[in-house]
């Protein structure tokens, strides 16, 4: 008892000084964007706002989406770097129940466990709203979410309308971030179009 008190304050405390996207409780479930067609998905995605999430430090952030034979989804995720280079990172998609199609698994590196990722919402055409969620020991969980455009830039309404979704879902949206999509130019794939298969 005594020791599991010490370790709850313990994790407390953690969890309130790495406040990033931590919560008490359990990852909320919002709905998903209905009828998701992954191939009117595919191409160049650029980031717009983020929650939080640790493992991105550039600017001029974009996902490239290109549709492989059985459904798998090749990912490259690419920034500039304060440095001046590019860093880019590939991995997979894949959607695990093609009842859900909204609802695929990404994974960056064999063997490594692979991350939710939610399509909530989707015009194909100019925005996707995409969220990640994941439960920790049963009373905890960390999200993140994404907020992404065809075009380095997108409406304001838009946006409004994207973060009210977040949170009339119970999605905390303080920690919301804004995505240099500046000065972008060095971006070696920039300009290259690319098509889904
Ligand atoms: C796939 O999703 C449907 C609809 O949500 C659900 O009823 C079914 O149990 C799921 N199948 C598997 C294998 O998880």
């Amino acid at each position: 008892m005594q020791t599991f008190h010490v370790l709850f304050l313990t994790l407390g405390y953690f969890l309130v000084v790495n406040a990033q996207s931590f919560h008490l409780g359990r990852c909320p479930i919002p709905p998903v964007q209905q009828n998701f067609d992954i191939a009117k998905y595919m191409g160049r995605w650029y980031e717009i706002q983020k929650l939080p999430a640790v493992f991105e430090f550039g600017t001029c952030n974009q996902a490239t989406y290109t549709l492989l034979p059985e459904g798998v989804v090749k990912v490259v995720n690419a920034e500039l770097l304060s440095n001046g280079m590019e860093n880019s990172i590939e991995g997979t998609a894949t959607v695990k129940n093609s009842s859900q199609p909204a609802i695929l698994e990404v994974s960056f590196f064999e063997g490594a466990s692979s991350a939710p990722y939610w399509v909530l919402s989707t015009d194909y055409e100019s925005y996707t709203l995409i969220y990640a969620c994941t439960n920790y020991l049963g009373f905890f969980y960390v999200d993140f979410a994404w907020i992404m455009s065809r075009s380095r830039t997108l409406q304001e309404e838009t946006i409004t309308e994207l973060h009210n979704l977040l949170t009339s879902n119970g999605i905390d949206i303080k920690r919301m971030t804004v995505t240099d999509q500046t000065g972008c130019t060095a971006m070696t794939q920039e300009g290259v179009s690319v098509t889904a298969e």
